[in-house]
């Protein structure tokens, strides 16, 4: 069987670019493999976090998780922080991972442009989630466009220690989607769409209210002339609120176009502001309902025990093959 591993970060409300580019595929994938799906709190301290936030988007996150359709049965739905062999395997890793392929990273670059601090955490920071994924083994790892390096780095660090050491891990595979794997901007369609925007126009929370979201959608800037028209290249703004009309409604690029044909983007906006409104109104119901309920806590205790054991023999394997001792 196929094993699938993603996280993602606790750091404030997601976009509807993390919904279709990484969460929506994890519930397809967990109907055909064993998905292990975290909340990387280990990751999301490489910069400051007000400790009372950082437990509030925990939780949060979670509820969005099981919202969107994760299942306790299908999945295993834990935080990074309750399995020990997370923070371990990182350090471990971090002993294998090179100083100047970290620095070749083009988050790390991006996220420590202009800091004044940047810690060394944030510089390690795929080392930790090169052994996320490592320690289980994992065939699959599901993400948006901007994760594609760091998955290139865990395959050359897995393969490095197999090297170096016998066959120890899997090699993993990235599954970005060809559409949706990249979702931009609405102020401006040549920037990814992140919920650390400046401006909340630019991207359209998986919270947001509906008539919020409306608002967005309508005050989205769009290009010259009036086709709605896929092409990415001379047309990205409106190239872009089609990939979102067509993952939400279900439908080929070909039949948006034909939808609208000959009409203008007036109309094209607004049924893309319902289809938007339709897919994340009944998350938003479940997941006020899943957040107010006490069910939560239980699973994620339930997750990180299911995690602890799988990680375990990896772990142990790593240890053994780097010369560790055993305690007597
Ligand atoms: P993050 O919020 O950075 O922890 O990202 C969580 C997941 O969402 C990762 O798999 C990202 O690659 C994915 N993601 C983030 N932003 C976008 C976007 N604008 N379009 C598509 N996927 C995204
Ligand atoms: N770095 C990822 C992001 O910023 C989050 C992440 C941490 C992750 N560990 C992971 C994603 C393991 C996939 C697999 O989005």
């Amino acid at each position: 069987m196929t094993t699938v591993f993603s996280g993602i970060q606790p750091s404030g409300k997601l976009t509807i670019g993390n919904y279709l580019g990484a969460l929506r595929n994890f519930v397809r994938l967990q109907e055909e493999a064993e998905c292990l799906f975290c909340i990387v709190d280990l990751h999301a301290i490489t910069v400051q976090q007000n400790p009372v936030e950082l437990r509030q988007n925990t939780r949060e996150l979670a509820a969005l998780y099981l919202a969107c359709g994760i299942s306790q049965k299908s999945a295993t739905l834990f935080v990074q922080s309750h399995v020990s062999a997370h923070a371990e395997l990182g350090w471990l890793l971090q002993c294998i991972a090179h100083y100047g392929e970290l620095g070749r990273m083009t988050q790390f670059k991006d996220k420590s442009a202009q800091k004044e601090v940047v810690t060394a955490g944030l510089f390690t920071y795929p080392a930790l989630m090169a052994a996320d994924i490592l320690l289980y083994q994992t065939d699959l790892v599901p993400v948006g466009e901007d994760q594609k390096q760091h998955l290139e780095l865990t395959r050359d660090l897995a393969i490095r220690f197999n090297n170096r050491f016998g066959e120890t891990f899997t090699v993993p595979e990235p599954y970005i989607p060809k559409i949706g794997g990249k979702i931009m901007s609405l102020e401006d369609p040549l920037k990814k769409m992140s919920k650390s925007d400046e401006s909340a126009g630019a991207y359209l929370s998986m919270l947001d209210e509906p008539d919020v979201l409306r608002k967005k959608v309508a005050r989205a800037v769009t290009d010259s002339g009036r086709d709605v028209r896929f092409d990415e290249e001379n047309k990205p703004a409106v190239s872009n609120l089609m990939t979102i009309y067509a993952l939400c409604a279900n439908v080929t690029m070909a039949e948006v176009e034909k939808r609208y044909e000959g009409q203008g983007y007036g109309p094209f906006k607004k049924d893309l502001a319902e289809v938007v409104v339709g897919v994340l109104e009944p998350i938003q119901q479940r997941y006020r309902d899943i957040l107010a309920s006490s069910e939560l806590d239980d699973i994620l205790r339930e997750g990180a025990a299911k995690a602890e054991q799988m990680a375990a023999p990896t772990l142990k394997n790593v240890k053994d093959k780097l010369g560790f001792i055993v305690p007597a």
